[in-house]
């Protein structure tokens, strides 16, 4: 059983990903058997950052369910900017609705919500942290185009540092055989120290390179990036990283026939739209099969009965990353687990 939240893929099985995305497929077969599903249901979508994809396919999953849609997808719009905090919007949110999707800049804050939520919260992405259902997305994807999620070379490239689709879907793909991976970026922009250790745990093999062009021969699937400029702490040092990678007709060349190319959008300039027709390229067949995941979660998610977390103890010292909600909202209880020899913390992982 899927837990009562949706934080972060990797706290559920490898056999409920396998149901939602089975579930996924056959409602994209049989449309019309799912289309009173969650009929009377309401789904509020929280969004304090900008979403195009994540949200509308949200909103348009529960219409397809037959449930309705409430939410804002600007905080200025709503009491946020008069200062209110995110446990009081949550609290009054889940008496309104019964499931809520968030997108937040704060890496955690899908967890911290889910302390004061009396229905499921999903992590619609926090910060540059996890985007727990845009990897639902990549493997219902994985799952239509190559029949497996496993044994494959994976290629991830650009933004490892601050692109949370990476980090979610490097979690998950950690977990399957065979699979290893090519972290394609700058030195500037290589995946945190806690995704390494994730992904040295697993056993699975993986090499960090500069060079997209010599990476291509060996994948079977390209993940490309956004350089998320709105991680930058400034503007030169986003300039400095902007436009380094760009997928073209010369690299495809080197690629596999059967490679696909994915990308969780939005495209800046990172792949070339020459090579918008090579039939390799999947990520707007991606964007649709997030259509199907997101139906398949929300009805995985709302078996469930309404509930409130018990709290968890403060352990009375403070995060060290500034990114993290637990600097942003103070009341927030400081939660940290020992890995290793390490103390991270429970809400963002540094
Ligand atoms: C991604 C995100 O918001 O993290 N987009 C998405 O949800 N499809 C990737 C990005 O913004 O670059």
């Amino acid at each position: 059983m899927l837990n009562r939240h949706l934080i972060d893929l990797a706290d559920s099985s490898v056999e409920d990903w396998n149901e939602i995305t089975r579930l996924a497929g056959d409602i994209a077969k049989h449309p019309g058997y799912y289309s009173s599903a969650c009929h009377g249901k309401i789904l509020a979508t929280l969004f304090y950052e900008p979403s195009t994809r994540t949200q509308m396919s949200f909103q348009t999953a529960m219409l397809k369910l037959g449930g309705s849609v409430i939410g804002f997808d600007d905080p200025n719009n709503s009491s946020v900017a008069k200062g209110e905090s995110l446990k009081d919007t949550i609290r009054v949110v889940s008496g309104y609705a019964d499931i809520i999707a968030m997108r937040h800049p704060s890496a955690g804050s899908a967890k911290a919500a889910s302390l004061y939520s009396r229905v499921p919260i999903i992590n619609a992405g926090d910060g540059g942290h996890l985007h727990p259902t845009q990897t639902l997305t990549d493997l219902v994807t994985l799952r239509g185009e190559k029949g497996r999620f496993d044994n494959l070379c994976i290629g991830l490239c650009g933004d490892l540092r601050n692109g949370r689709t990476v980090h979610s879907l490097i979690k998950a793909m950690c977990r399957f055989h065979g699979n290893r991976f090519i972290l394609i970026s700058t030195p500037h922009l290589r995946v945190p120290p806690y995704i390494i250790r994730i992904i040295e745990e697993s056993g699975c093999p993986y090499k960090e390179v500069d060079s997209l062009a010599e990476a291509m021969p060996e994948l079977d699937v390209l993940y490309m990036t956004r350089i998320q400029r709105e991680r930058f702490l400034s503007a030169e040092e986003y300039l400095a990283q902007k436009g380094v990678y760009v997928l073209d007709k010369e690299k495809m060349a080197l690629a596999k026939d059967d490679l696909i190319v994915l990308h969780p959008l939005p495209r800046v300039d990172e792949i070339s739209v020459d090579v918008d027709d090579d039939p390799r390229m999947k990520f707007f067949e991606q964007t649709e099969y997030g259509l199907y995941a997101r139906m398949a979660l929300i009805l995985k998610m709302l078996e469930d009965e309404k509930y409130i977390d018990p709290q968890p103890k403060d352990q009375g010292h403070s995060c060290s990353n500034p990114r993290c909600i637990t600097r942003q909202e103070f009341y927030i209880p400081r939660v940290f687990r020992k890995v290793g020899d390490h103390e991270i913390c429970d809400y963002c992982e540094e």
